[in-house]
Order: C-alpha cells, then structure tokens, then sequence
C-alpha cells in the first residue's frame, strides 16, 4: 500500500515508522523544512526508544522518505493519514483544528484516484464530516472516502503499542475505506489484534473516552492516596486489592503528582467542552480536570510542609522534569506547577532529568538551575524531591545523597523507595497515600 503521512510529529512519524515496517511504501511530509531536513539526515527529533533505528532501517530499504512536498505522493496515495497537531484553543480548551482543515484542504488538491483520508490525529466527534465537506467541496469530482482511526500509543512505548496494540479502532462509513484499512493493518491480523469496525462518530468518541476514562482512573486513586495519609492506610495495596478485580483491572491505578503530557490534559478539555455544546456535560470529567490541575500546585505545598512550612531561602532539587519517564515531553508536566509553587514560596530550585533538560528549558522558569546528574542536583540541596520515576532515580546511593545533601529530606512523589528503607538510612521521608497511623491511633487499634 502506497501511504502518506501528514504531520511528521509524535503520532505521524511513529505511525509512518510502524506502516514502513509492516512493508507498506510510506511518505511522511511535514510543512517544517528543517525537521524534513533532519529526518532525511537520520536525525529524529523526539526522544523514543526504538524510533531512530525503525526510522533509519526502513529509510534505508526504501520504505520510508521524508518531504515538504505534499502533493505528488497524495497523488499516488492509497491513503492519505491526517496526524497533525490539535492543540487546545486558547480561551475555551476546544480542540484547535485549524492544521486538520488545512492538510483536508491541500489534500484535497492533489487527489488523484480513489484515496482514503484517515484522521489519526485525535479529533472531536464531527471532524470527519467537515474533512469529508471541505474535500467534497473543494474536489467534487474526486473519488474518496473519510475514516477515522485513532491512534492509543504511549509515549515511551509507542512502538510496542502500536505493533501490538490492545486494538485497532477503524471508524469508516463504506466498505471500500474498511477494505484499504484492513489492508493497511493486515500484519497486525496477523498478531491477533482486535479490530473493532465502527462508524467514523463512534471511532472519533471511543478515543476520548478511553483517554477520560484513564484520566479518570489516576485522579480517582489520587484522591484515595489522599485519604489513604489521613486515615493510616496504604495505596498501593488498596490499588492492588483494587486492580485484582478483573472489572476494575490493575493499570492506571498508581497515585502520584498528577497526570500530564501532550493528550490526557488537553482531550478532557476537549470532551468536556464537546460535551457542553452538545448539552450533555460530562460533569465527572469536569470534575476530574479540575482536580488533577489543582493536584499538581498540591505537591508543591507538600514539599513545603515537607521542609517544615517554608522553603523560602532553601535550595530544593528537583529529581525529574518530563510527564513521564522515557520521553522528553514536558508538555503539562506536573512539575511545571510544583517548581512554580516552589520558587512562588522563596525556594531555589536545581532541576536535573535524564531526556527533558533542552525542553525544560524552554518551559520552566529562568532562574532555575540545571545538574549535570542526580547527584549534582542533589548537593547542598535543603530536600529532594522525585517528580518524574526514571529507572535511575530508582537506584539512587542514597548513602551518598545524604552526604552530599545539607539535609537529608526526601520526597517521593512517585512512590519508588520503600519507606523503612529510606528512613533507616536516616532520612525524613515524605510519599504518595502511604499513610502511617500516628502512635496513639496505632496503640488504640491493638488493644
Ligand atoms: C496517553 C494514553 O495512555 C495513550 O493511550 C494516548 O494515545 C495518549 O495519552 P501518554 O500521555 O503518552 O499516553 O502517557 P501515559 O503513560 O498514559 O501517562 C499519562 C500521565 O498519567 C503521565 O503523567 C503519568 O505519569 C500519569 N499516570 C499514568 C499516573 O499518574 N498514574 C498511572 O497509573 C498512570
């Protein structure tokens, strides 16, 4: 299959990536010449395990090429996937289509022969039927058809997700476009992947409720983490008894500082307000939004009260900067909020994380300063805090990082360090939903 790809981000350049490998002839175009540019060279310009070798080998065979020129591969094109970027609009949080429309409409120029145009950029529900009118009216002689087909990859594992995805939702309204579909994804038949076969609504909706659902799981167990400090029990074990139960299963039941990245923040802003318009709100996920914003600044005053009610004039190091390991997105990062709230409180902030350094950079405040490695970070420091979990936060010396440390103050928001470890070590250790029954409340239980 001859496949284009619009949009050569996150989501378009590990899709073309995967359909390259999967034998199909991919051409990847993006507006950006100097990121063609890089791409051509064998540069990539995201950090994802595995990307760079799938991009290089598949170049090298032949499969996979990189333009700013959109027009000629579309015309030779049996499908044409929209992946660029939807931002959230400023102002309403509505999802910003603006690039959508504008790749339909250059799409629309250069048809040639019956093409599918897939939306694989999460889109609100009715963006396929615009796409299909903005072609329609633009081209009425040409022979097409719309799809939607969301794409549910990770972040640090996209790769691994999208060859062996949970499922492949293919949203079409005609048996032609369901055809070049399942010919596009027929080496994921292969793997037994479900492919579940919906109309292009249902396709659009099903990604926003599977990313709101998820968000939703985090904030739920994140509230019980709260409980969990107040009454004296443990969350992760109630997430495990929890997690056991098949209806409820195990993942996204870890608590920590909050969720963020490039979807789940800006797609339940999104739902929420498809939801409004449409005058059925979707008042958990509004509810949800708002408590996982507010979430974040909260771990910021527990560093606070970690340091004894005021970090002012304190140096605290930062451990972890991106929204997730293994990446170095900084998008909604929660230590956005929490190295705010810190330097809002007086605090002096040294920040190091493995991937993220370049684009913290652009995000963070000026006035923070950037370590060499953890131990770096960690020297002189007042207290450490773990925001991001790294598997090379996961080993720390912890001898040495109390030595190099002024006080020996810990906080885990990632739950990674088992407690009577850490503490025997001889630090002040602070965590998520890890409670501990104060001595009188504890005597009271045992008798
Ligand atoms: C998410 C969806 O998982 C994916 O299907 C969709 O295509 C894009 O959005 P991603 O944003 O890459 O993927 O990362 P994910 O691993 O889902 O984590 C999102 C955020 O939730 C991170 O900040 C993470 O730290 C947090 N999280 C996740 C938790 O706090 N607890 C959990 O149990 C899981």
């Amino acid at each position: 299959m001859k496949i284009v790809m619009v949009g050569s981000g996150y989501v378009g350049l590990v899709s073309g990536a995967c359909f390259a490998d999967f034998g199909h002839d991919v051409v990847c175009v993006d507006k950006q010449e100097s990121k063609i540019e890089a791409l051509n060279r064998g540069e990539i310009p995201i950090f994802e395990p595995g990307l760079s070798e799938l991009v290089r080998s598949n170049a090298a065979a032949g499969r996979l090429s990189f333009t700013t020129d959109l027009a000629g591969p579309v015309a030779q094109a049996d499908a044409v996937f929209i992946a660029v970027g939807t931002p959230s609009r400023r102002g309403d949080g509505f999802a910003d289509l603006t690039y959508v429309y504008a790749a339909a409409r250059e799409i629309a120029q250069s048809l040639d022969g019956y093409t599918v145009i897939v939306t694989k950029s999460t889109v609100p529900v009715g963006t396929g039927d615009e796409v299909e009118r903005i072609v329609r009216e633009l081209r009425p002689d040409a022979a097409f058809s719309v799809a939607s087909n969301p794409e549910f990859l990770r972040e640090g594992a996209a790769i691994e997700d999208f060859k062996r995805p949970d499922r492949i939702v293919i949203g079409a309204e005609d048996e032609r476009a369901r055809e070049v579909m399942a010919d596009i994804y027929r080496p994921l038949y292969l793997n037994s992947a479900p492919i579940l076969n919906t109309s292009r609504r249902t396709a659009e909706l099903t990604k926003y409720a599977a990313n709101a659902f998820l968000a939703t799981k985090i904030t739920f167990i994140n509230e019980m983490a709260d409980l969990c400090e107040q009454v004296g029990a443990n969350v992760q074990d109630v997430a495990r008894g929890m997690g056991l139960d098949n209806r409820i299963g195990g993942k996204f039941l870890h608590a920590g500082p909050g969720y963020g990245g490039s979807c789940f923040p800006k797609d339940t802003l999104a739902l929420i307000k498809t939801a409004q318009d449409h005058g059925t709100p979707a008042r958990i996920v509004e509810t949800v939004a708002a408590v996982n914003e507010q979430r974040k600044r909260a771990m910021g005053r527990k560093v606070v009260a970690a340091c004894g009610g005021s970090v002012r004039g304190k140096t605290i190091a930062v451990l972890g900067l991106t929204f997730k390991p293994n990446t170095d997105d900084m998008r909604d990062a929660p230590s956005l909020a929490i190295v705010t709230a810190l330097l809002d409180g007086g605090a002096r902030i040294r920040a190091f994380d493995p991937e993220g350094m370049q684009q913290a950079k652009a995000a963070l405040p000026g006035e923070v300063v950037y370590c060499t490695d953890a131990y770096d970070c960690v020297t002189e420091a007042d207290a450490a805090v773990i925001v991001t979990e790294w598997n090379i936060f996961r080993a720390l010396d912890l001898d040495r990082v109390k030595q190099l440390m002024k006080s020996a103050v810990l906080v885990d928001l990632r739950n990674v360090y088992r407690a009577e470890q850490v503490r025997a070590k001889g630090f002040q250790y602070t965590d998520v939903g890890r409670g501990i029954l104060p001595p009188a409340e504890a005597e009271a239980g045992a008798a």
